[in-house]
């Protein structure tokens, strides 16, 4: 069920096109499902779909496109190790495989207590500065040797209280 305040703001993005291309508000829309309720299902998918006026797979294929969008929740802090090849080849997979062990999770799964989930991503657009990572999908770090990895999710942790 879409909230009317949810409505509110489909609109506003809605508005910013001409009536008759309001599916280019997608990826407004998607984002504001997610920021509100974490990942994005395939029922707000539908939703979607229906107040823009097109197919559900279309909106499922610009969901499974861009990796920002979860498919399913995450952890409060989603970890996202570029992989790519530039980076691969500067500690992409060791960054990625440091975090494996000290969350004690694999690539793709969240930390029992909710609080981390580990990602692969595609390049950001930082290849020089490898290994890199995005977290929640906003704060770029780079260069992130094993210590500076620590360092990031000790503190996250201690923020947390759990330290
Ligand atoms: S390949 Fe990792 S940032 Fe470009």
């Amino acid at each position: 069920m879409m909230t009317e305040a949810t409505k509110a703001r489909f609109a506003r993005e809605v508005a910013k096109y001409p009536a008759d291309q309001k599916q280019s508000a997608v990826m407004a829309c998607l984002s504001i499902v997610q920021q509100e309720e974490g990942w994005v299902s395939a029922e707000n998918e539908a939703i979607i779909a229906d107040y823009l006026g097109m197919p559900q797979i279309a909106v499922h294929e610009v969901t499974t496109f861009y990796n920002m969008y979860n498919q399913q929740p995450t952890g409060k802090y989603k970890l996202n190790v570029c992989t790519n090849l530039p980076c691969q080849l500067r500690d992409g997979y060791k960054a990625l495989h440091h975090l494996e062990s000290k969350l004690g999770i694999k690539m793709g799964e969240t930390t029992a207590d909710g609080m981390f989930t580990l990602q692969q991503s595609e390049c950001l657009g930082a290849c020089a500065d490898s290994p890199v990572m995005l977290v929640n999908d906003r704060c770029m770090c780079s260069f992130m040797t094993n210590e500076k990895l620590d360092e990031l999710v000790d503190g996250l942790r201690a923020a947390e209280g759990q330290a």
